[in-house]
């Protein structure tokens, strides 16, 4: 399969979360037509098997492919985290996640070499973003924690709640000890919450969204590979979800800031 500029950018998450990437990626790419699969049927990966999240993914880059994308991005931590090698394997077209995004942006943000991540328990227990970091720095020290809560409470809305800053404070208290002075949000759901963990962290350490990394990234790539749309054109959205798309619709807009539409459920 031979990647044409006039296809779309194949986006993908577990869920609803990913739709943080596909708002920084239409600030940032506003001529590219972009087909988002968000796997809200079979939604938290982050505390599933590596062996299930392996074959979740391989099922969506399977689709995403036949739909002629003209490059992949991983917008879910969890499976950047545990299936890029997997992905990639499959993938004839060029392949981003945000885990390598969002270490690179730690790297560039860091002074004293203290980083903290944050992330589901797949992506914390994987170690990825450790890896990825020490890859471009090896002298960086990495303090990370895993954060399940902040995914329900994002989806419920409660993002400047009570609840919130309290598992918040509890969460981060022991990252913020080691002296810290970036934290990863390695979780598509956490830029949500990003008030509330800066309100929580204090203004001397800095949030790296991977979100936004990935937007310069994506760019990035396309451009190497001469796939980029630079002539103004009114873009193409098309989502698609593996459940009824009512909660997605609510829930997404928030994400996205704008009105979604074209939404499709695929019954898995
Ligand atoms: N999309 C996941 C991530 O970024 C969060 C939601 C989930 O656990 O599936 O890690």
């Amino acid at each position: 399969m031979k990647a044409e500029r006039n296809n779309s950018i194949g986006v993908f998450d577990s869920g609803v979360g990913g739709l943080t990437v596909v708002r920084a990626l239409m600030e940032g790419l506003p001529f590219e037509d972009i087909i988002y699969f968000g796997d809200t049927a079979r939604v938290p990966y982050g505390v599933k098997s590596v062996e299930t999240i392996r074959r979740y993914a391989t099922q969506i880059t399977k689709f995403l492919l036949q739909q002629e994308v003209k490059a992949l991005i991983v917008a879910c931590n969890t499976m950047s985290a545990v299936a890029y090698e997997v992905i990639e394997g499959l993938s004839p077209v060029p392949l981003l996640g945000v885990v390598d995004a969002g270490a690179r942006g730690a790297v560039a943000v860091t002074n004293n070499k203290r980083v903290g991540i944050i992330g589901t328990p797949a992506t914390i227990n994987s170690s990825t973003y450790v890896t990825a970091i020490k890859r471009y720095d090896p002298e960086i020290e990495i303090f990370s924690k895993a954060c399940p809560l902040f995914v329900p409470l994002a989806e419920e809305g409660w993002l400047d709640h009570e609840v919130t800053r309290l598992t918040a404070q509890e969460y981060l208290k022991p990252v913020v000890e080691r002296n810290i002075d970036t934290l990863v949000l390695g979780c598509t759901h956490y830029p949500l919450l990003k008030p509330v963990l800066q309100d929580v962290l204090g203004t001397d350490i800095r949030l790296v969204d991977s979100a936004q990394a990935i937007r310069e990234q994506a760019h990035e790539l396309l451009g190497e590979h001469n796939l980029l749309n630079q002539q103004p054109r009114t873009p193409e959205y098309r989502f698609y979800v593996t459940d009824l798309p009512l909660r997605f619709k609510e829930i997404g807009e928030r994400f996205l800031g704008r009105a979604l539409t074209n939404v499709k459920v695929l019954r898995w």
